[in-house]
């Protein structure tokens, strides 16, 4: 048996189920992985992969493993793991993983360092933990790294930060950065998933509840328009006017979050940020609150302000739900101990908007093998005709056909001379 870490490998069967249904809503990967069958384009390429271990990155490893590279997996979040599908990885497939849902601080980076003792060539990250503990703690190892993927917007801030201070090694791709990545699995993924997880874990109404999101990002968009979908009355909390402006524009109310944190039901942050809900907005909030994240790392809540302000422990009142009692009697309850809900509660994204993200991860370590020796130690976007390749690969397995510019259209468009 390969190495591995996971929680019980008798789950196995019911994790290979699950990553065929994923799959099967995978058109556009399984294009790639037809074809990397054939060609072999990462044939004995070592790559440590830092995911969120669900049955679609399953799907994406599968691919990479038919297209010739030796990997090993480890969980991006301690919450985010699905143990049937790293048992299945791992009976199945020969994939060495190192994941277990609810594992602690200390166990999620013996896993990164286990994924790192594989010495790989690149790196495949979602969120920059595995990027940074080869920077921090590991840089006997950076030499033999020619390149890198990103998943995640959390991540590309940290490897933009790295690369302006000069202490990124070596070049990685942004897969955030491609439009068929945010414009859908941010915006969309992240919308559904997240109302998905905050219903699975409180089974709360949200018709005519105030629903408050902060941030208006590709994800805030998403999960706003969702919430509203939903039936929620929901408010948009911004720092930056342009996005303010929009969320006002598409409709929904702009307000500081203190005034929001006085009448919201429900909170979700979506920011990339710290403390965004702090303790003075939750001094004010009403008695059952309720209180998630859905942004990369769970610093966005001020958890230990929360416990500070509160008597005892919290209760698990169910699963995924804490609820904290404050001195003055009003109960908070804070879902998946501020982790991303989406997978901490739900199961992520659906499969068939990973299918582009992934379609980009695959593609990009393609990219990355071909071209690394050429790109500076700097942050770099998927080609834009791969990106634009993947969204019509998408259309075409969705059966939808789309109009093609005429010649004299084509050179209008390239000319300045035709006017009024
Ligand atoms: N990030 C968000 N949803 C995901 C999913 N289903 N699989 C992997 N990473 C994800």
């Amino acid at each position: 048996m390969i190495e591995h870490d996971v929680k019980d490998l008798g789950l196995a069967t019911a994790g290979r189920y699950k990553i065929e249904w994923a799959e099967s809503q995978m058109p556009v990967l399984k294009l790639i992985r037809e074809r990397f069958a054939k060609e072999r384009p990462l044939a004995g390429l070592k790559v440590s992969a830092c995911l969120h271990v669900t049955s679609e990155t399953a799907a994406l490893a599968r691919t990479m493993q038919v297209g010739g590279a030796d990997i090993v997996l480890c969980a991006s979040n301690p919450l985010s793991t699905q143990d049937e599908v790293a048992a299945s990885l791992v009976a199945n497939d020969e994939i060495p993983v190192y994941a277990i849902k609810g594992e602690d601080t200390n166990t999620y980076f013996r896993h990164l360092n286990a994924a790192l003792d594989h010495r790989p060539q690149m790196t495949m990250d979602d969120g920059c933990d595995l990027v940074s503990v080869l920077h921090k703690e590991r840089k006997d190892q950076v030499p033999e790294i020619v390149g890198g993927t990103e998943e995640t917007t959390t991540g590309v801030v940290r490897l933009r930060a790295m690369a302006k201070e000069g202490v990124l090694r070596y070049p990685v791709l942004a897969v955030n950065d491609s439009m068929t990545k945010h414009f859908f699995d941010n915006r969309y993924g992240t919308g559904q998933s997240t109302v998905d997880g905050i219903v699975r874990a409180t089974n709360i109404l949200l018709a005519g509840r105030n629903f408050v999101v902060a941030g208006y990002g590709w994800c805030g968009r998403g999960l706003a328009s969702r919430a509203r979908g939903m039936g929620a009355i929901v408010i948009v909390t911004e720092v930056d006017p342009l996005k303010a402006l929009e969320a006002l524009m598409d409709g929904f109310q702009v307000m500081p979050l203190i005034e929001a944190s006085k009448i919201g039901a429900i909170f979700c942050t979506v920011t990339g940020d710290k403390n965004v809900i702090d303790g003075h907005h939750i001094a004010v909030m009403k008695d059952g609150a309720v209180l998630a994240n859905s942004g990369h790392f769970n610093s966005e809540i001020n958890i230990p302000a929360l416990e500070k302000m509160s008597i005892g422990e919290p209760r698990m009142v169910r699963p995924f739900v804490a609820q904290y009692e404050l001195k003055d009697g009003r109960r908070i309850n804070l879902l998946g101990d501020g982790r991303l809900i989406n997978l901490a509660a739900a199961e992520g994204h659906p499969a068939a908007v990973m299918d582009m993200s992934f379609a980009n991860q695959a593609l990009g370590l393609e990219f990355m093998r071909a071209n690394a020796a050429t790109l500076e130690h700097d942050v770099y976007t998927i080609p834009e005709v791969i990106d634009r390749e993947i969204a019509r690969l998408k259309l075409a397995s969705m059966g939808i056909e789309i109009d093609i510019l005429t010649d004299e259209q084509a050179k209008y468009l390239s000319s300045w001379e035709e006017g009024t």
